[in-house]
């Protein structure tokens, strides 16, 4: 199960009348699969930037959503949303100049190879669509994944996603192989040991008659830890895959749209060209859109066979919140203030790291970045992880956790965070430290 720091029952008798009111109704009518993050849970009624406000008007500093990704309600992405559900809403089997618009300026991003955008309503359909035309063009079945990857809810793409635990079975035609976790060593030999699973993978593969069609990757492979260096270390395991027919599907859910800083992509970053790109949450700044980019010839037997419609997928709402997106990653120097503000923040955790050793490796790119926490004999230590994040809670500021045994501090706020305000979260963060590990 991807573990998240769930709200149980048992733990509510300190809450308020209102607050565990809003709890049972909710839980009588959406039933016992949904999960609250908290032990006290968060009800948010307003954001703004990177800041969200609770139903008491509390405010907390926002360092876990990927969603809004250039703001809560940006008034650019709002006004552009409203602009176009004021004129018409339609499907692509209509014409309407902002899809193409959208789809123009969405390409431009990429390298021109992958020349065709197909969209939908989120990134688990995005990478559904990309699994059925990368088996199309193959004529393959055989798809790889890292041992902890996530991506996705519908049937198909849970098959494809080991994060959801046991109860949730690997398709018969997948493969897991580790995800490359040693950041000592260039991006040659760090992509050398990688490159060795996934052969060993693809023989293991053909040894049952299965033969690969996508090795589909998480560019900062989020769930299995945040991954991010050496960069360049996925090159010689696409190199590999595509050797033996199969495609690469890069899903750019986590680090597309410049949360990286560097680049617009997480794949850039590695120096490949994908077959097949899945985009997703930050696409939209939470209005639901997902979508693909993809080469042309890997398109064109596909849809030869099958035409494509998503009733919402592509519709001129949502590429009017796209453009807008764009927009607002350019004008705003969104790409920039990633690379700064993250980097500053990743310099005042590591001057933290060397005080506490609670702290063990800390990785990132951009506005995007995951601190290990270990126990007195360097294991990771997940309880001590949930108990920073509770506290951080408590005091104003909002993280997650993530990685195989949920003990990787995950921050990855909004795009638009100021250096004052990661100031003010290292400051946070500094006396959760000190009440969550009382020896420093
Ligand atoms: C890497 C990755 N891919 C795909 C998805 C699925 O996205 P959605 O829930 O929008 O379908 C997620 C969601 O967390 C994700 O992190």
């Amino acid at each position: 199960m991807l573990k998240v720091f769930s709200f149980k029952d048992s733990d509510g008798s300190h809450l308020d009348k209102n607050l565990r009111g809003l709890i049972d109704r909710r839980k009588r009518v959406l039933g016992p699969a949904y999960q609250l993050f908290y032990s006290s849970p968060l009800h948010l009624v307003k954001g703004a930037g990177a800041v969200v406000w609770d139903a008491e008007g509390r405010s907390y500093l926002d360092l876990y959503n990927n969603v809004p990704s250039v703001g809560h309600c940006h008034p650019r992405v709002l006004a552009a949303m409203q602009e176009q559900a004021s004129a018409i809403n339609t499907h692509t089997r209509y014409l309407h100049e902002k899809v193409v618009n959208y789809a123009e300026r969405l390409l431009a991003t990429m390298p021109a190879v992958l020349s065709n955008a197909m969209f939908t309503c989120t990134a688990s359909e995005a990478n559904d669509l990309a699994l059925r035309i990368a088996r199309d063009y193959t004529g393959g079945t055989g798809v790889i994944v890292t041992s902890y990857a996530y991506h996705g809810i519908t049937s198909a793409v849970a098959e494809v996603s080991p994060s959801m635990g046991d109860y949730v079975p690997i398709g018969r035609d997948v493969r897991v192989v580790p995800a490359p976790r040693q950041n000592t060593g260039s991006s040659e030999q760090v992509g050398k040991i990688f490159a060795e699973e996934v052969k060993a993978a693809i023989k293991e593969m053909r040894r049952y008659g299965v033969k690969p069609a996508a090795l589909l990757l998480d560019t900062i492979f989020h769930s299995d830890g945040i991954l991010t260096d050496p960069p360049g270390f996925l090159a010689e395991a696409v190199r590999v895959f595509r050797q033996e027919g199969g495609l690469f599907i890069a899903d750019e859910v986590q680090p597309g749209f410049g949360r990286t800083g560097k680049t617009m992509w997480g794949f850039e970053r590695h120096d490949v060209i994908p077959d097949i790109v899945t985009m997703g949450k930050p696409m939209g700044n939470g209005h639901p859109m997902g979508g693909l980019a993809i080469k042309a010839n890997v398109l064109d037997k596909f849809a030869h066979n099958a035409a494509y419609f998503n009733t919402f997928g592509g519709n001129p709402v949502s590429a009017a919140v796209g453009l807008a997106v764009l927009d607002v990653i350019r004008d705003e120097g969104l790409m920039a203030n990633a690379e700064l503000v993250g980097e500053y923040l990743k310099v005042g955790l590591q001057s933290y790291a060397t005080e506490c050793s609670h702290l063990g490796e800390i990785r990132g790119s951009g506005l995007f970045i995951g601190v290990d926490i270990v126990n007195n004999n360097g294991e990771d230590d997940p309880e001590a992880a949930k108990r920073l994040v509770e506290d951080l809670r408590e005091n104003g500021a909002l993280i997650g956790v993530t990685g195989p045994s949920a003990s990787v501090l995950k921050i990855r706020p909004p795009l638009c965070l100021s250096k004052e305000q990661a100031t003010s979260f290292l400051s946070i963060f500094d006396g959760s430290l000190k009440r969550c590990f009382a020896e420093g």
